[in-house]
């Protein structure tokens, strides 16, 4: 019986015993076309039609039959998926056509210059039409389908001879076992790339830390590595992905006339391909896509390196052939390097304005991301000692879009003889204090407080004067640094002790400047209550916790004599954080530097006492992302606040929206991992009209 909804065949078990080989057979046969057609809705098509639990339920009654009737068994079969026998090498494919590489550009002018190369090539004064794809950060993979069916996997290898990896290729679930076709090609040679998902990436990075097993630098790395395993079912237990992007060897059926027809077709078969893809006419719309797909790089499920432009009509690209080993008729236009690889001159630490040590690598400068990086955190002890970053290191180092670059692991077959591993010193660089660790914490810190220690004075100062605390403009840290050294500014309360006269005697300081900081300070003696708290740079105090604080407290008296008791009462305010603000203002030094504060003319305006238990964000937690096409960050959070809702800084289990503008990245992936409800900017207008 054929059920029309789920299309697998249903039948009755307790008949089992009286069934015929024939029928065995046409059951195996009707599982394993369903099974097909079910990985190739859910994968590719992103529409499964059926429940979860009842693709399993169809595989394990396969896998049943198959086991007690191993005739039945095929190669195509999707119980094949899970790995089969451990291998002790893999064998050498010659392929039927040679897997050539890209020529790379980076400029626009190189772009331009292929263009004329083709236009040249093709005797043309017009505008060529050209594909364009993504160039996928992974490896290149040659699938060989007999009549429909996946016989063999080749890695690209010298280009001419590859290593047969058809075992753990049979475990990507998006590559179809069978062409989704009535008559396919006697022989057909699909080119794509194996790639992983940056968030199965971090799925088996953690599994490797939990394993306390090494972590994979990226996701090229971790899916060369799954595919280069001997033992199939490991491959099995990695998620790998698959876009096709090109065809060898084709026997049996006409080929597409373009680049485009063959992704369509490869579409139509269950073949996966990308859907960031496109056509257009001339080099100027080569170059916009590039830009478009740069500012939206971070928010693509898979890394890219660039982008690839290849002449979309086939019969074009064969006038225009191959020069050496590269096609004349394609050009890939690369990314700036977002890795590259440097020497760890030395390892420091710095002292934050908690006292909290982080160790930074001072490296031999190298140009990565598009800048010039010569230092890059590490993060905490922990951190190196896990990654193993030793001072002589030849290290892979990260810089990606505007995040700070950080060492990503060490190449250990470079390292010179007699590294040592990286030990935490025993006292502060800076103050010479005692550095300690808290029983569970992973920070160490220096114990000298600011009162010793002047790295974490200049810290808090420079929190102090920070935008989203007192907002003083021209207060930066080079100009802090020299207020502390000169022992002009202790606390913050010294800032508004300033004259024209302390400030023009430091180094490079015009009249007019000290003139503007001291207006500066002036303007920001008008502030807002959250802003005063947050300023004090209490411990696990952020902007969010200082906001809680004042609503609650609604003024400054009130928070300091505040026991454990009523600090827990502020919404997410824990023990951790009540400990701190006790631990804050047991401190007479503290009470007397809020005092001296206020004296200096500080204040706010009162705190009105507000009830939004009945706003539409009541009790919400909510995280932004991205940028919003007409709010900005502080408009949207403040909107936010206003009807109940709470900002969070990271997605988690208990956010309840998140809200995603351009560029969104990593939590918005999260987001939608996690099934959040995910916002616009329109959306969150029109929510807070009601
Ligand atoms: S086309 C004749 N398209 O880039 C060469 N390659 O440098 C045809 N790659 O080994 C290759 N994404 O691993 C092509 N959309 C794409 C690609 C792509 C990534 C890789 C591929 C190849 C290398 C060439």
């Amino acid at each position: 019986m054929q059920n029309e909804l789920f299309g697998v065949v249903a039948h009755d078990n307790k008949n089992d015993e009286l069934r015929t080989a024939e029928e065995w057979s046409q059951e195996a046969q009707s599982l394993r076309a369903a099974l097909h057609l079910h990985a190739h809705r859910y994968y590719n098509l992103d529409a499964p039609t059926i429940p979860d639990a009842e693709y399993d339920r169809l595989f394990q009654r396969l896998q049943k039959i198959e086991i007690e009737f191993p005739d039945l068994k095929t190669e195509d079969s999707p119980t094949s998926r899970i790995g089969g026998a451990a291998l002790t090498e893999f064998s050498q494919v010659q392929h039927a056509i040679p897997m050539l590489s890209l020529n790379n550009g980076f400029e626009d002018e190189d772009v331009l210059a292929f263009d004329r190369r083709v236009r040249e090539g093709l005797e043309t004064q017009g505008e060529i039409e050209y594909a364009i794809d993504l160039k996928f950060d992974g490896l290149a993979i040659n699938l060989r389908y007999i009549d429909g069916v996946f016989t063999q996997a080749a890695t690209r290898g010298d280009g001419t001879t590859g290593e047969d990896v058809t075992e753990n290729i049979r475990t990507i679930r998006s590559i179809p076992l069978r062409l989704q076709c009535e008559n396919p090609p006697a022989i057909l040679d699909v080119r794509g790339e194996v790639l992983m998902f940056k968030a199965d990436f971090e799925t088996l990075n953690q599994r490797q830390r939990e394993n306390e097993a090494k972590e994979f630098a990226n996701p090229r790395n971790a899916a060369a590595g799954s595919l280069r395993q001997l033992d199939p079912k490991i491959t099995a237990q990695r998620s790998l992905g698959f876009f096709a992007y090109g065809i060898g060897y084709l026997e049996g059926a006409e080929k597409p006339a373009s680049h485009r027809a063959l992704l369509d077709w490869y579409r139509q078969i269950g073949i996966p391909t990308c859907q960031e893809s496109a056509i257009v006419q001339g080099a100027a719309n080569l170059l916009e896509f590039y830009r478009g797909i740069q500012l939206r790089r971070t928010q693509l499920a898979y890394e890219i390196d660039g982008v690839v432009y290849k002449v979309n009509r086939f019969a074009e690209q064969a006038r225009l052939g191959f020069v050496s080993r590269a096609p004349r008729f394609a050009i890939a236009h690369k990314f700036p390097a977002e890795e590259a690889l440097t020497q760890v001159l030395d390892i420091e630490v710095q002292v934050g304005r908690t006292g909290a040590i982080t160790p930074v690598a001072r490296l031999a400068p190298v140009f990565v991301g598009g800048v010039t990086v010569t230092n890059a955190t590490l993060h905490n002890e922990e951190e190196v000692l896990r990654k193993d970053i030793r001072v002589g290191d030849t290290v892979i180092v990260r810089r990606a879009g505007d995040v700070i670059p950080e060492v990503v692991a060490s190449v250990l077959d470079q390292r010179p003889l007699h590294t040592t591993s990286f030990l935490l010193p025993e006292h502060c660089p800076v103050c010479g204090s005692a550095i300690v660790k808290v029983q569970d914490e992973t920070i160490a810190r220096c114990s000298g407080g600011w009162l010793k220690c002047a790295a974490q004075r200049k810290g808090g100062l420079f929190h102090f004067a920070s935008r989203k605390a007192l907002n003083i403009e021209g207060l930066g840290e080079q100009l802090i640094e020299q207020l502390v050294d000169k022992n002009v500014v202790t606390t913050a309360a010294d800032f508004y002790k300033l004259g024209v006269l302390g400030l023009s005697e430091l180094d490079r300081m015009a009249e007019k400047s000290a003139q503007n900081i001291l207006l500066a300070l002036e303007n920001s003696k008008a502030t807002s209550l959250p802003r005063f708290i947050y300023a004090l740079g209490i411990r696990h105090v952020g902007e969010s916790t200082a906001k809680d604080l004042a609503k609650h407290f609604r003024d400054m008296d009130h928070l300091m004599a505040a026991n454990e008791e009523q600090l827990l009462q502020v919404n997410d305010v824990g023990p951790v954080v009540a400990q701190s603000i006790l631990h804050y203002f047991s401190d007479t030094l503290n009470v007397e530097l809020v005092r001296q504060l206020i004296a200096a003319g500080i204040h706010w305006p009162q705190v009105e006492a507000l009830d939004l238990s009945s706003a539409v964000f009541a009790g919400k937690s909510i995280v932004l992302t991205g940028t919003l096409p007409t709010l900005s960050r502080e408009q949207a959070s403040a909107l936010i606040e206003k009807n109940g809702g709470k900002i969070a800084g990271s997605v988690s289990k208990k956010t309840h929206f998140v809200v995603a503008g351009d560029d969104a990245g990593s939590k918005l992936l999260k987001a939608r991992e996690l099934g959040i409800t995910v916002l616009s900017e329109t959306d969150l207008l029109e929510m807070c009209q009601d």
